[in-house]
């Protein structure tokens, strides 16, 4: 009969061994990092957001611990992707594409298409991305409640949390920081 003890050192057994899995926690350099010129809205993006969105971020050991590792790891992946505090024109680029999934997507290669033709005038078409859509994009995911993610305030509670006007601040100190890009 399969005892507990025997279910318990089964389950220490292949958490050991799932350890000897790879993981690549990377931090890149930094090809071009917001300039805050407001350091509250600053520290408002290092508390709450560049766990997952810069390259400078501090991995918690959990990041250490497989399974959650894996996890871990993809998200951060996936956060530099869509913003990265440490690569802004990248995060600019991919700015207004793939958002919020659903609106209009067969349009996508037209745009892109249209982009091409008229060079300066892309904006707001989707494809190419500006830095307003960008600070909107954050506007948003905070106002929603989408990020920072739920489960960062498992264990970051007190960073995560950003009340209405921390959210300004840290929205009007992007706009600063990026004003003529
Ligand atoms: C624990 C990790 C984590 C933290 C902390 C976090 N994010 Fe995210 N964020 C992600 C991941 C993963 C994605 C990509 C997948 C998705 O859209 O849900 C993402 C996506 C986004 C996007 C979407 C960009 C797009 O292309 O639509 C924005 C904007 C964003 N985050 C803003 C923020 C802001 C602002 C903060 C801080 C207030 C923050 N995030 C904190 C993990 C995080």
């Amino acid at each position: 009969m399969l005892s507990l003890k025997r279910i318990i050192m089964g389950l220490i057994v292949i958490v050991a061994v799932i350890q000897l899995i790879p993981v690549t926690r990377t931090n890149p350099a930094e090809p071009d990092p917001i300039v805050f010129t407001n350091p509250q809205a600053e520290a408002l993006a290092k508390r709450a957001c560049y766990a997952c969105h810069a390259n400078t971020n501090a991995w918690d050991w959990y990041a250490y611990v497989a399974p959650v590792s894996w996890i871990y790891v993809d998200h951060v992946n996936e956060g530099r992707q869509a913003l990265n505090f440490s690569d802004i024109a990248a995060s600019i680029a991919n700015s207004g594409e793939g958002g919020e999934s659903g609106e209009g997507i067969p349009t996508h290669s037209h745009a892109e298409e249209e982009n091409e033709g008229n060079g300066s005038e892309a904006g707001s078409v989707g494809g190419q991305g500006s830095a307003a859509e960008l600070i909107d994009e954050v506007a948003e995911h905070m106002q929603n409640g989408e990020m920072p993610p739920s489960y960062f305030y498992l264990t970051h509670y007190a960073d995560a949390t950003l009340t209405s006007e921390e959210q300004t601040i840290l929205v009007q100190g992007m706009r600063d920081a990026l004003a003529g890009r």
